[in-house]
C-alpha cells in the first residue's frame, strides 16, 4: 500500500488479477471494485473465470498476480479461508451445505454459534437474543413457517434460502453467491431476487447468474466477464447490448 492513504474506498478492490491452471489463464488481468451496500450482478459464459474470481476472494485460489483488497486494508492474497471468513466475507455455493436432519430453526442456531458442533450448541439454553435473532433471520430468508421442519424437507429453493440465513447468521459484511437461481421454480427465482434485494440494503453482495430474467429482476449494475476479465460494464441494458457481449455470451 502506497504512504498516503488507501487507494480504494471500495469494499472490495480487485486489481489486475491474473490465475494460472497449468499455463492456462483462469482470470486475466481482472479488475473489479464493489462499494459499501452494493449489489452486483456477474454474467459471463461457461470458464469466463467467475467462480474462479470468487476462489480468489474467498483464499481458496491464490493469484499469481494483481491485488486483492478488502476495505482497503486487507490483503485477500495473504489471507486463508477462514481469517478472510472471519473478516465477514460469506460464500453460498451452488449445492445448499444446510444440516438435513435437523430442523430449520436449529440450522439457523448452529449457524449462529461461533462453536460449530451439534451436539453442545443443540442442548444449551437458548437466550432471549438468541430466539429474536433466530426469528429476524428465518422472517428474512422466508422460512417462519418452515422452522420446525427438518432441512431434508424442504424445497430446493428453501433450501437456497436456508443456506442464505445461515450465512446472514454471521453477519458477512460481503456476500458471494454463486448462481442461485440454478434449479429453482420461476416463483423461487423471483423470491430469491427479492431476499438478495433486501439483503443488499445493509451489506454487499456479488451475485453470480446465467438467468437473465433473474439478473434484470435484481436491478443492479452489471458486469460481463470474458477469458478471464471483464468485458462488459454497466446497466444490464447497456451491458446486453454490447456487441462483443452478444456475441460471446448473449446470442449463442
Ligand atoms: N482448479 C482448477 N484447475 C484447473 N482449471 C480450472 C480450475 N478451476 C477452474 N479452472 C478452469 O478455469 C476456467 C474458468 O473456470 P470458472 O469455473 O471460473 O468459470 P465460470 O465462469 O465460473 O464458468 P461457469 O459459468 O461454467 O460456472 C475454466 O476453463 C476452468 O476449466
Ligand atoms: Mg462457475
Amino acid at each position: 500500500m502506497t504512504i498516503g492513504g488507501p487507494v480504494t474506498n471500495a469494499l472490495l478492490y480487485l486489481n489486475n488479477v491474473s490465475v494460472a491452471f497449468d499455463g492456462f489463464r483462469a482470470l486475466n488481468g481482472l479488475s473489479l471494485s464493489i462499494d459499501h451496500a452494493e449489489m452486483r450482478a456477474i454474467i459471463g459464459p461457461n470458464g469466463a473465470g467467475k467462480t474462479t474470481m470468487m476462489d480468489v476472494i474467498t483464499g481458496k485460489t491464490r493469484p499469481d498476480a494483481g491485488e486483492a483488497l478488502f476495505e482497503a486494508t486487507h490483503d485477500l492474497t495473504r489471507l486463508d479461508e477462514a481469517a478472510i471468513a472471519q473478516l465477514g466475507v460469506g460464500r453460498k455455493f451452488q449445492t445448499p451445505t444446510v444440516f438435513d436432519m435437523h430442523t430449520v430453526e436449529d440450522n439457523i442456531l448452529l449457524a449462529l454459534k461461533t462453536d460449530r458442533r451439534p451436539f453442545p450448541v443443540l442442548f444449551s439454553r437458548r437466550t432471549r437474543q438468541e430466539k429474536e435473532r433466530i426469528d429476524a433471520l428465518l422472517e428474512r430468508v422466508r422460512l417462519t413457517g418452515s422452522r420446525d421442519r427438518l432441512a431434508s424437507e424442504l424445497s430446493h429453493g428453501q433450501k437456497q434460502w436456508l443456506e442464505i440465513g445461515m450465512l446472514l447468521a454471521q453477519e458477512p459484511k460481503l456476500l458471494l453467491v454463486d448462481e442461485p437461481a440454478a434449479g429453482m421454480t420461476d416463483q423461487e427465482t423471483a423470491d430469491t431476487a427479492d431476499l438478495l434485494r433486501e439483503i443488499a440494503k445493509t451489506r454487499s453482495v456479488v451475485v453470480v447468474e446465467h438467468d437473465m430474467v433473474f439478473v434484470r429482476d435484481l436491478g443492479v449494475k452489471v458486469t460481463c466477464l470474458h477469458e478471464g476479465s471483464v468485458l462488459a460494464e454497466g446497466s444490464l441494458d447497456a451491458v446486453s447490448s454490447n456487441e462483443r457481449v452478444i456475441e460471446v455470451y448473449l446470442g449463442r
